[in-house]
C-alpha cells in the first residue's frame, strides 16, 4: 500500500474549492457523526461534480472507500484541481471516480454505508427523482444512511440559478419569459453565456419542492430521520403569494438524513 499523499490547504486560493473541501465536508461530518462518522466506512458521493468533497473526506476522515459518480466529464478534474489547490501529487488509494449515465444502474458499484449528495437533486430530471432515490436505496446497506442537501429549490428566490446575472428575486416566477431572457442576456458577458444558462441550467432544473422531495424519498423506501430547511432573506412579492404557498416560495435549502424503511 502506498503512503498517504501529502497535501495542504494553506496555499488554496480558490474560495469555492476551499468551501467544498473543508466546509461541505465539515457539515457532512457533523450530520453523519451520530451514525458513526466516516472512519472505516464505504461512501458514495452521488453527483460528485469535480469530486472536491469526496477528496476532502478521503484525505481527512479515514474512510475505507469513497466512490464519486457523476454524468459529467468533470469527475476527471479532481487530481488536477488537487495539484493546483493542495499541492497533491496523486489521488489517495481509497478514492475512485466513475462517469456514469444519468439513469445508470448503481448496483455494479457495490454497496455503501453512507450515500451523500450535495446540490444535485435540483438538477435531476424531474421524472427520474424517485427512480434515482430507489437506485440509491438499492446500494445502501440495511444499516446505512443517506444524506441529501439541495439548494436553491426552484420556487425559491434564486431558484433559477442565475442570481449573479439577473439579481431580481423570483424573477423566473414573476416575469414574462421573453422579458426574463432579455434581462438575463443583459446581465451576461455574451450571448453564449446567456444561452448556456438558459438551456443547460435553467431549462433542466426540476420543480421539486421540499415536501415533494421528502414524499419521493418515502416512496423510494426511505424513512426521514432528520430534516432541516433554510429560508431566503427576501420576502416574496404579494402577487406570487396569491399564487403559491409562501413556505414553498421561501424554502431555499432542504437538508435531510434518511435510512431504509
Ligand atoms: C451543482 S453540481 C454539484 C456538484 C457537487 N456535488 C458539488 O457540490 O460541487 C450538480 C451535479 O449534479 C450532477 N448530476 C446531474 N444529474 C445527475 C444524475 N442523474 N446522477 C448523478 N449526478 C447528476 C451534475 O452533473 C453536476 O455535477
Amino acid at each position: 500500500m502506498l503512503p498517504e499523499p501529502n497535501w495542504s490547504l494553506t496555499h488554496c486560493r480558490d474560495n469555492q474549492y476551499r468551501t467544498e473541501f473543508a466546509e461541505v465536508v465539515r457539515v457532512l461530518n457533523e450530520w453523519l457523526a451520530p451514525y458513526g462518522g466516516f472512519e472505516g466506512k464505504d461512501l458514495l458521493d452521488f453527483g460528485c461534480g469535480e469530486g472536491t468533497a469526496a477528496l476532502g473526506i478521503a484525505l481527512q476522515h479515514k474512510p475505507n472507500k469513497v466512490v464519486g459518480i457523476d454524468p459529467g466529464a468533470k469527475v476527471w478534474k479532481c487530481l488536477a484541481n488537487g495539484q493546483a489547490q493542495l499541492g497533491l501529487e496523486r489521488l489517495p488509494e481509497n478514492l475512485k471516480f466513475f462517469q456514469i449515465e444519468p439513469d445508470a444502474q448503481l448496483s455494479s458499484l457495490g454497496t455503501f454505508d453512507i450515500v451523500y449528495s450535495w446540490s444535485v437533486f435540483e438538477h435531476l430530471q424531474q421524472d427520474w427523482i424517485v427512480d434515482r432515490l430507489k437506485a440509491i436505496r438499492g446500494v445502501l446497506r440495511p444499516n446505512g444512511v443517506m444524506f441529501l442537501q439541495t439548494t436553491p429549490l426552484y420556487y425559491s428566490a434564486w431558484g433559477a440559478h442565475f442570481r449573479t446575472q439577473l439579481p431580481v428575486p423570483w424573477a423566473h416566477l414573476s416575469m414574462q419569459e421573453s422579458l426574463l431572457f432579455e434581462e438575463l442576456r443583459k446581465g451576461c458577458a455574451s450571448a453564449d453565456e446567456a444561452n448556456f444558462l438558459r438551456t443547460q441550467i435553467f431549462e433542466t432544473l426540476n420543480k421539486a419542492t421540499a415536501p415533494g422531495l421528502l414524499r419521493a424519498c418515502e416512496e423510494a423506501g426511505f424513512q426521514i430521520v432528520r430534516k432541516f430547511c433554510t429560508c431566503t432573506e427576501e420576502s416574496p412579492p404579494s402577487e406570487l403569494i396569491e399564487i403559491f404557498h409562501e413556505e414553498i416560495l421561501t424554502t431555499e435549502q432542504l437538508v435531510f438524513l434518511a435510512v431504509p424503511s
